[in-house]
């Protein structure tokens, strides 16, 4: 028997579309509230035709949603955080108009609002008669949204309401069921790889010193923990630090900014990267010559020290040709920290990038860490509060950036 113990506290959306199965839907609803899921029901205007909302209210103890522009409904937890709450969305059933709705990315009511909306994974179980099932735009819609990463469960064969015998009967629920619990087990990053630099550099001066700086790389440790957590695969190419490499987590050590560039230019060239967070320190100077032996006073030379520029790594991802989906930088500043973190953003060519501010030994080396991250389109402020906390809430914007990007990508 397979393990629902996944389903326990999780937040499930359920939605409902307008297709006779939708009756199964209500004996879902009941399965995964027994599991402990708190379930949310969002149903299509022409699902009501079908199951009366108060038969889910009374099942799920929640009032259903249905409408977008509900001043009600939105006073309480509005269509955005409704999306932002779900561990997982199913729709179940799905008929052939909610299909071709999800695949050409419309959201004109709330369920496809919240599809498009949701860091979570997305789960479809289609269901319909078999003449519409064996329709080549049904199969194009479905094999769209599957490729962008939605789970497509079944459909069953078998004699239909109408009649009919052949492909298109709504899976059986615990058939349903174990294919979700198997999802739950996933993240929202599942199927993502995503690069993270954290840490200092040290520039060697000669075999014993170096120029370094006050980073401690608990931010980006905090950040790829965070990532491998919510399921994305992560590479996380680190300074010198003395943090362990989060669970789930590839390290590469580096020492230098040189080193760091390398490792991250390699990444690139080898694998598709989904998403790119600088949150290293990078120093962005080196000593000229690194000193053979340990320079000694009263022998050496210690009047001046010749520094050279290093590469500005970011900068490079975010030029390359395989440029990844979203380029995250970030920006330690002690002053004009906004100006001079929009500055930045334009001039690496960042879709998004974190501010904060320094200042006064804040941040570094710290627990607590406040990101104002900026954008295109605007500015969301992260904090303040624990960096890991930081990082998921960080994280689950760029989840639900991705798919975003993904899906317009696709259409
Ligand atoms: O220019 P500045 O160092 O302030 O920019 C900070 C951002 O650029 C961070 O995301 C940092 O990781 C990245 N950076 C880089 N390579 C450098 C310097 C900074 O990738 N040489």
């Amino acid at each position: 028997m397979t393990d629902l113990s996944g389903f326990s506290a999780k937040h499930i959306v359920l939605g409902v579309t307008g297709g006779i199965a939708a009756y199964k839907a209500c004996e879902l609803a009941r399965a995964m509230m027994r599991v402990g899921a708190e379930v949310q029901v969002v149903m299509t205007p022409a699902a009501t035709a079908f199951v009366g909302p108060m038969t889910f209210q009374a099942l799920t103890g929640r009032p259903v949603r249905i409408e977008l522009l509900d001043p009600t409904a939105e006073a309480g937890m509005g269509h955005i955080e409704l999306a932002r709450w779900a561990d997982l969305v199913v729709i179940a059933p799905c008929t052939a108009n909610t299909l071709a709705t999800l695949a050409t990315g419309r959201a004109d009511d709330l369920l496809t609002t919240v599809w498009l909306a949701t860091p979570a994974p997305r789960c479809l179980a289609p269901a319909m008669n078999q003449q519409m099932w064996s329709d080549p735009t049904v199969t194009e819609h479905l094999q769209t949204l599957s490729h962008r990463g939605a789970h497509v469960l079944g459909p069953d064969s078998g004699i239909q309401a109408c009649g009919d015998i052949g492909p298109g009967r709504l899976l059986e629920v615990p058939d349903l069921l174990d294919r979700l619990a198997a999802i739950l087990s996933r993240g929202p990053l599942s199927g993502r790889h995503l690069v993270i630099t954290a840490g200092p550099t040290h520039e060697p001066i000669d075999p014993v010193r170096y120029l370094g700086n006050r980073a401690s790389g608990k931010m980006g440790y905090a950040l790829a923990s965070a990532a491998a957590q919510l399921g994305a695969r992560v590479t996380l190419v680190s300074g010198p630090t003395a943090l362990d490499c989060p669970r789930g987590v590839t390290r590469v050590a580096i020492e230098t900014a040189m080193d760091m560039d390398r490792a991250c230019q390699s990444l690139i060239e080898a694998a598709t990267i989904d998403c790119f967070i600088g949150a290293a320190a990078v120093s962005d100077m080196r000593p000229a010559q690194v000193a053979p032996d340990k320079l000694k006073k009263g022998h050496d030379d210690l009047s001046h020290l010749t520094l050279v520029e290093n590469p500005d790594i970011i900068e490079g991802i975010a030029q390359h040709p395989k440029r990844p989906t979203l380029v995250v930088g970030f920006a330690a500043e002690t002053q004009a920290m906004l100006a001079n973190a929009a500055a930045k953003r334009t001039r690496k060519q960042l879709d998004w990038i974190c501010a904060n501010d320094v200042s006064n030994g804040q941040v570094f080396g710290q627990e607590t860490n406040c990101l104002h991250c900026l954008t295109a389109d605007g500015q969301t402020t992260f904090g303040p509060g624990i960096k890991s906390d930081i990082a998921r809430d960080l994280l689950l914007a760029i989840a639900i950036q991705l798919s975003v990007l993904k899906d317009t990508s696709c259409t």
